[in-house]
C-alpha cells in the first residue's frame, strides 16, 4: 500500500485585500504519497505558492483540512505549526533566502543548531550535506561568492539539515540558467532516491515538470482535471503539455 503523506480536502483560502476578497484557493483536493516527486504547475496567480504554503504550515486554509502524516494541521495554532514545520518540512524558495553574512557551511549548520532535538553535530552534518550536493569545495564561500546554482544547492542542503520527510520547493530553478537548473534537479532526484524524501515542486518550466512522477495543474485556485500528466515513461502527457501551452505556462 502506498502511504499518503500529504492530504488536502476541500481546501479554500480567501485573502482580504482592502475591501476586496481574493479567493486564492477554491476547493483543492489532493493526495501525495510517500517518496513521490510531484510537480505543481499553472498560470501566475493560480494559487501555487498559496497551496505550497498551506501544505508546509506557513499558512492555514480558510476552509477544508490538510493532513501531514495523518495529522490535521489546518486548525493548529502557530506554536504547533512551528513544530510541524521543524519536524516534517524543508523549504526551498526561488530566491534562495540564504543569510548573506554567513558562509555556506554556517548557513546549513544554523537550523541544526536551532533544532529542538539535535540529531546531528551541526558542522559535521553541514559538511556531509554540502559534500553530497557537490559543494565540497565551497564551505567557506558566502552566498555572494557562489553561483546561482550553487546558492540553491546550499539552500537545499539547509532545507535537509534536520532530515525532513517532506521537501517543498517553490520555483527552485526559476532564477537559474538551464545548466544550473539541471544541477538542482539532479540534487533533488538524488535526495528523493537516497533518503526517501517526498518532494513537491512548483514550477513554470515544462521540462522540469516533465521530470516529475506526476503533475498537478492549478487554474484559478482549483486543480484542473483531465490534465492527468501521470506518466510512467518520464514523458509528460502530450495533452497536458498542449493545454499548458494554452495557459502560457
Ligand atoms: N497576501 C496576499 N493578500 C492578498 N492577495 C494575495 C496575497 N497573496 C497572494 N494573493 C493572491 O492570491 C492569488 C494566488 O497567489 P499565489 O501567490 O498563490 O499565485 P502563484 O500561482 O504562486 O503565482 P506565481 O506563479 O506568480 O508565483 C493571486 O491572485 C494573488 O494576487
Ligand atoms: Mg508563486
Amino acid at each position: 500500500m502506498r502511504q499518503p503523506v500529504i492530504r488536502a480536502s476541500r481546501v479554500k483560502r480567501e485573502l482580504k485585500l482592502g475591501t476586496q476578497v481574493v479567493r486564492a484557493l477554491r476547493g483543492v483536493d489532493l493526495t501525495i504519497y510517500h517518496n513521490e516527486m510531484v510537480g505543481i504547475i499553472g498560470p501566475s496567480g493560480s494559487g501555487k505558492s498559496t497551496l505550497l504554503g498551506i501544505i508546509g504550515g506557513l499558512d492555514s486554509p480558510t476552509e477544508g483540512s490538510i493532513e501531514i502524516d495523518g495529522l490535521d494541521i489546518s486548525k493548529m495554532n502557530e506554536a504547533q505549526l512551528t513544530d510541524i514545520r521543524n519536524q516534517k518540512i524543508g523549504f526551498v524558495f526561488q530566491f534562495f533566502n540564504l543569510i548573506p553574512t554567513l558562509t555556506a557551511l554556517e548557513n546549513v549548520a544554523l537550523p541544526i543548531e536551532f533544532a529542538q532535538v539535535r540529531r546531528h553535530k551541526p558542522f559535521q552534518r553541514a559538511r556531509d550535506l554540502l559534500e553530497n550536493l557537490g559543494l565540497g569545495g565551497r564551505h567557506h564561500h558566502r552566498p555572494s561568492e557562489l553561483s546561482g546554482g550553487e546558492q540553491q544547492r546550499v539552500a537545499i542542503a539547509r532545507a535537509l539539515a534536520n532530515n525532513p520527510p517532506i521537501l517543498l520547493a517553490d520555483e527552485p530553478t526559476g532564477n537559474l540558467d538551464s545548466q544550473s537548473g539541471e544541477t538542482v534537479l539532479a540534487a533533488l532526484k538524488a535526495i528523493r532516491a537516497e533518503q526517501g524524501t517526498t518532494v513537491v515542486l512548483v514550477t513554470h518550466d515544462p521540462s522540469l515538470a516533465s521530470e516529475m512522477d506526476r503533475v498537478l495543474t492549478l487554474v484559478d485556485g482549483r486543480i484542473v482535471d483531465g490534465f492527468g500528466a501521470e506518466h510512467a515513461d518520464g514523458q509528460m502527457n502530450p495533452k497536458a503539455a498542449t493545454r499548458l501551452g494554452e495557459f502560457g505556462v
